[in-house]
């Protein structure tokens, strides 16, 4: 059997962090790239060298090239930069626009019939761009923040019910952003639902802190942020998909209608295997919920159309 191939560009925090994953999952053959001369190269050779110890048997390459991601299987693209002093929003979006833009434009060169997983910040906003310069289907371009996003909620459920995280089960949904939706209503302690466990004063305090949860790890870290738990959760999509696991997770995908939205990345359930994303889950969402997901849509929709200039 063909070992799958996982090629991760930008060697950083987020995308070293998914390399080491993969390897010690050995989901397959890992390729890291970066624009830094040395840095994939070194950084895969280290990991490379840490199978013997950890005892995971695959081929770990690190180059700034892209030929030698040719015919890869997924691509995360984890290429960009973080927000500085000065830069405002939507000149991050239009930096990291142009980066993700060059990166799909290479990666596709190479790999046109690989699954793309955009984790690049403003992630909703990435994953349109990698779409619309891959000219890939809608299946094969997959952003990741809702498994990140819903890790955050149920650590926090968890940590305040007291209760094993392995027993709570939760997403959120909508943009990555702080208009994201934590589905409340959906979520539950081994089928328990929430309310049973903490009062709506401590779950309304959970939902903001899930909203904030990215700003509350760059405020410790000051010069990064999160990349434990967004790597894990890249790999986890990776995982289904190499796996066809049939796994159904919060993403963003691109909208055709469902939840009465469409042309837009927006985090929503979705089903992953060797398809890339196979299926939308589509839930009947309350009044309530329905407003709070249109809003995160139309937050997407302002950074589109910051992007296009409209
Ligand atoms: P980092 O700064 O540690 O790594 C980014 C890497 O991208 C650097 O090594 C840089 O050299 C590389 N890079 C820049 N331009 C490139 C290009 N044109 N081609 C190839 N590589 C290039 O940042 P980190 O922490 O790894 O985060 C990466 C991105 O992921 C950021 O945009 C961040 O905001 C985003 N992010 C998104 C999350 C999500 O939930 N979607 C969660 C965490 C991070
Ligand atoms: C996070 O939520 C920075 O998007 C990143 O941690």
């Amino acid at each position: 059997m063909k070992r799958p191939k996982i090629t991760i560009v930008g060697a950083g925090n987020v995308g070293a962090t998914a390399a080491h994953w993969c390897a010690s999952k050995e989901l397959g053959d890992v390729v890291l790239v970066d624009i830094m001369e040395g840095i994939p190269q070194g950084k895969a050779l280290d990991l490379l060298q840490s199978g013997p110890v950890e005892g995971f048997d695959c081929r770990i390459i690190g180059s700034n090239d892209y030929a030698v991601t040719e015919n890869s299987d997924v691509v995360v693209i984890t290429a960009g930069l973080p927000r500085k002093p000065g830069m405002s929003r939507d000149d991050l979006l239009k930096t990291n626009a142009k980066i993700v833009g060059d990166v799909t434009e290479k990666v596709v060169k190479y790999s046109p019939k690989s699954t793309l997983l955009v984790v690049s910040n403003p992630l909703d906003a990435m994953a349109y761009v990698a779409k619309k310069v891959s000219g890939f289907p809608r299946n094969r371009v997959i952003g990741m923040a809702g498994v990140l996003d819903s890790a955050r909620f149920k650590t926090f459920i968890a940590e305040a019910a007291n209760v094993s995280v392995e027993d709570v089960h939760g997403f959120v949904y909508g943009g990555h952003g702080d208009t994201m939706v934590p589905m409340t209503r959906f979520c539950s302690i081994s089928g328990v639902p929430l309310e049973t466990f903490l009062s709506k004063e401590k779950i309304d305090q959970i939902v903001e802190r899930t909203k904030n949860g990215g700003i509350e790890i760059v405020n410790y870290l000051k010069a990064g942020s999160a990349y434990y738990a967004p790597s894990a959760s890249v790999v986890q999509m990776v995982e289904a998909i190499v796996r066809d696991k049939k796994r159904v997770l919060p993403c963003a995908v691109e909208l055709e209608g469902e939840y009465g939205i469409k042309g837009l990345f927006v985090g929503v359930l979705a089903k992953l295997g060797t398809n890339g994303m196979e299926q939308v889950v589509e839930l009947q969402l309350n009044d309530t919920e329905k407003t709070l997901l249109n809003k995160s849509a139309d937050a997407v929709r302002g950074l589109i159309q910051v992007l296009e200039g409209k």
